[in-house]
């Protein structure tokens, strides 16, 4: 083939599994640490009763940090507070809340389907995206660089193309017999792959991030959805950058690897430490509870207090099947112990729990 006729169908990754053996004694020994800092991530998380309370904290989390990295910029009082009240949203807390959606969404395809199809993930990008542009089918979509404008990287071009280099992945995600090197180190494979291929005119990053939760919960490595690279990716980006194009000029296969496990270790890490930190502050809150108000404590009230760090009656109403005027008292109760902050809002008001809010923004 010209290189005309290459540059007119841009990159053609090749077809999974890589012909090259990529379980170098760096990358196996890293495998190791990372696969033992997710298994202790996932005891950390059994202590935690209601999962509602970890799942909601951090796919919020996840959703802000990995629109981030596209620069879509939020804050974590907007995000809540767009869970009181949905009305008025800016462009960019809408965007982050479709991105929860599509996360939530192929959480539950995975562990209903025990699998992790192409149709899937295009309803992903198309919930993420709120659009049903679907697979690129015109040319002209390259990656540049932001600052210079110069081309860095032309995915494929051709819808062809890009459907098989889909197909293939499909396969590889989902014959765990296909290839059988460890799954963690898989998933920097497939994520690099996604990428490449760029399916998509808009939203592969993010995609792409939210295929690599599935994927551990596939292969039931993570028991909830709940281990997020994001923020490392942010802190690493221009080393995420970098890497991502390594791979392609140099087969730099290693080093990206490499990256990706660090990544999966350092998270796991960090998500323990949040974990134990829930744990103990939501004992300290029902020990609160428990000796100012006994007669108010229950073990449901403690937790919605945890599922939704920002509050209304409504929520507590619903979730623990009482009056308005009980929800009512419990959170004005609450609110004169300081457990929760009430804040006007019109007519209307809304709690935060403070503790806990300080805690999941980092404030
Ligand atoms: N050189 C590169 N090679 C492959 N993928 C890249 C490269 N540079 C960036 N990317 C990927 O492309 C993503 C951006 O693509 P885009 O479709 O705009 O997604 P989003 O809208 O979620 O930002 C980055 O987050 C990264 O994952
Ligand atoms: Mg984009």
């Amino acid at each position: 083939m010209s290189q005309e006729q290459t540059d007119l169908r841009g990159y053609i990754p090749p077809n999974l599994p890589l012909a090259q053996t990529l379980e170098t004694k760096a990358v196996l020994k890293k495998a190791i640490s990372a696969n033992v800092a997710l298994a202790r991530l996932n005891g950390a998380t059994a202590r935690i009763p209601n999962q509602a309370v970890l799942i909601n904290s951090l796919v919020l989390q996840e959703a802000k940090d990995s629109s981030e990295i596209e620069n879509i910029i939020t804050t974590h009082d907007d995000l809540y507070r767009s869970t009181i009240d949905p009305t008025n949203l800016s462009q960019s807390v809408k965007e982050v809340r479709y991105y929860g959606e599509a996360l939530r969404k192929g959480f539950k395809l995975v562990t209903q389907n025990k699998l992790l199809l192409i149709k899937d993930i295009i309803q992903i990008q198309s919930l993420l995206e709120k659009n049903d542009a679907g697979i690129r089918k015109q040319g002209g979509t390259c990656l540049k660089n932001d600052l210079t404008d110069e081309v860095i990287f032309t995915p494929p071009q051709l819808e062809n193309d890009i459907r098989n280099a889909l197909a293939n992945l499909e396969q590889y995600i989902n014959d765990s017999e296909l290839d059988d090197i460890d799954p963690l180190i898989k998933m920097a494979i497939i994520h690099h792959q996604f990428e490449t291929i760029h399916p998509f005119y808009d939203g592969n990053g993010r995609t792409g991030r939210i295929i690599n939760i599935l994927y551990l919960v596939l292969n039931e490595l993570l028991d909830l959805p709940i281990l997020y690279l994001s923020r490392y990716i942010t802190t690493h980006k221009t080393e995420y950058y970098r890497l991502l194009q390594r791979v392609r000029i140099d087969q730099a296969w290693e080093e990206w690897i490499l990256f990706m496990l660090d990544g999966i270790e350092q998270t796991a890490n960090q998500t323990i430490q949040l974990v134990h930190k829930i744990d103990k502050l939501m004992d300290e809150t029902a020990k609160l509870i428990q000796e100012k108000a006994p007669k108010l404590y229950s073990k449901d009230l403690l937790e919605v207090l945890f599922i939704h760090p920002y509050t209304k009656i409504e929520f507590t109403e619903n979730t623990l099947g009482v009056s308005r005027k009980t929800a009512s008292t419990y959170l004005n109760k609450l609110a004169d112990l300081g457990v929760l902050k009430p804040i006007k809002m019109g007519t209307s008001k809304y709690f935060i729990n403070k503790r806990f809010y300080h805690l999941l923004s980092g404030k």
